[in-house]
């Protein structure tokens, strides 16, 4: 987050894509895409002389945009998934856990399921991984029911026009290939799953916070989009949680942007000027200073 004149501007740097806007508002105004991997605060600070700049944690951020100031926010993006405990408006470190499977992981399981199933690679081109990414957002959704979704499997058929003007049928594809987050083996990865990395931070979070993280799993990003995950989720949190403790997941409508639209309110609170890192200091210090860039 950079402040402009009177503009503060607050920018979700995305593996996939970048959201970029202005503090208070409640959508970012351009979408870009991600510029991870380039040094942004030398870029900020050296190129476009930025007076201050703020670094925030994009799930912690998540949680301002849903309200509560305690709660565990998964977020789930293209390359990479999140799950971290927040107490009191506060990250608690030791819980925060990497899961390495996003939405392009997914991606690359429909794009497996297809070439099994109709012997054609849909990962040649760009405008086919394109293609294959609007299939997956389009059709796919989280099932309640493996075996009874199976079962219903003609019934499920849908189709896809690819760039070629050809058409794609997916079935069980459609729920195989989210399931991978709560099953990374069909990945043939050694992640853990959703629920599990939920779990575990859980349980690496202040015993007396538990309760109150379980009952508040809040979803974060595009990867959690998928009609039915909320659901599924829940019962599978609660199948491994300590049974005295009721689950509860929230999708909050906007969380495709949740992480920057937690940033435009931080932006607006009177906390954030002491959260920031000024450009005389930068020039002092150099970029070791923006670890104490801090919510
Ligand atoms: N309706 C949808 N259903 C399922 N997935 C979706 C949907 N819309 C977007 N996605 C997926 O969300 C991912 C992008 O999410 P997001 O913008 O949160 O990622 P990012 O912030 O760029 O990445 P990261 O946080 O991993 O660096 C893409 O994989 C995209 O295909
Ligand atoms: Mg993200």
């Amino acid at each position: 987050m950079a402040e402009v004149g009177q503009k503060i501007i607050v920018m979700d740097n995305g593996s996939d894509i970048t959201k970029v806007g202005f503090a208070g508002d409640n959508r970012p105004s351009a979408i870009i895409p991600g510029v991870v991997g380039h040094p942004v605060r030398k870029i900020l600070f050296e190129e476009f002389e930025v007076p201050a700049l703020c670094i925030a944690f994009p799930a912690h951020l998540a949680l301002f945009a849903s309200g509560p100031t305690s709660g565990l926010v998964v977020d789930s993006g293209s390359s990479v998934t999140h799950a971290v405990a927040v107490c009191g408006g506060r990250v608690e470190s030791p819980a925060i856990l990497r899961m390495n499977m996003g939405g392009q992981d997914l991606n690359e399981r429909l794009g497996s399921l297809v070439l099994s199933r109709h012997g054609r690679s849909l990962v040649g081109t760009a405008s086919e991984r394109s293609a294959l990414c609007a299939m997956k957002e389009r059709l796919c959704f989280v099932s309640q029911d493996l075996s009874s979704d199976k079962m219903a499997g003609a019934a499920l058929e849908q189709s896809h026009e690819m760039p070629d003007g050809t058409y794609i049928n997916i079935g069980i594809e459609r729920f195989m290939c989210p399931e991978a987050l709560f099953q990374p083996g069909v990945l043939a990865s050694s992640s853990p799953s959703l629920q599990q990395s939920i779990v575990t931070c859980i349980e690496k979070s202040n015993t007396q916070m538990q309760g109150k993280l379980y009952n508040n799993i809040i979803l974060s990003g595009g990867n959690t989009l998928f009609p039915g995950l909320a659901e599924r989720l829940k019962l599978e949190v609660a199948r491994i949680a300590p049974p005295q403790y009721p689950v509860k997941v929230l999708a909050p409508a906007e969380r495709k942007y949740a992480a920057w639209l937690g940033g435009s309110v931080f932006a607006c609170l009177p906390m954030f000027p002491k959260a920031c890192v000024t450009r005389s200091r930068y020039d002092e210090c150099g970029s070791r200073i923006m670890h104490h860039s801090n919510m």
